[in-house]
């Protein structure tokens, strides 16, 4: 969908901005917001680059660089820490090779970490894009990988 069709589905009203930046994030190929996205959802509500660049910087949700085809987001509040999620977070690391923020090589993945996504009782959890994962293992986590790894190369991308 183009950026303007985006824009177009919204009244330019500032109660609107963060339903525009989600789905112009939503359909950014590389997850993010760019300063063109910005100029645009400004333009769009007849303010200014600072203050919507103000908005999208501080919710963590939104990224303002490019990120990978798919956003891991592992808990590590204390229902999942007790829950031995450190255990599951350096398995995915290991695997991925990646850090915290970090995006793999062939931009499939991009690592975070959250607060609590309001999955206790699937401690420990993690989302992978708006797919929720609970119960989660380090022989768990590898095998969800490869899922979306084998995905991916059906998909060809
Ligand atoms: S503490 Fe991890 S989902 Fe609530």
């Amino acid at each position: 969908m183009k950026k303007t069709d985006i824009l177009e589905k919204y009244l330019p009203r500032m109660e609107n901005v963060l339903l525009i930046l989600h789905d112009l994030q939503n359909n950014s190929r590389m997850n993010y917001l760019s300063e063109k996205d910005l100029s645009l959802v400004a333009h769009h509500l007849n303010t200014t680059l600072s203050s919507i660049y103000g908005v999208a910087s501080y919710y963590s949700m939104f990224s303002l660089t490019p990120r990978g085809a798919h956003i891991i987001r592992i808990c590590r509040s204390p229902v999942c820490h007790c829950a031995g999620v450190d255990d599951v977070f350096n398995e995915l690391a290991r695997i991925l090779k990646l850090d915290v923020g970090a995006t793999t090589p062939d931009r499939l993945f991009t690592l975070e970490t959250t607060e609590c996504l309001g999955q206790c009782d699937l401690a420990p959890a993690m989302t992978i894009d708006h797919v929720v994962y609970g119960k989660l293992t380090a022989a768990s986590i590898a095998t969800i990988i490869a899922q979306y790894r084998k995905k991916s190369a059906s998909q060809g991308d």
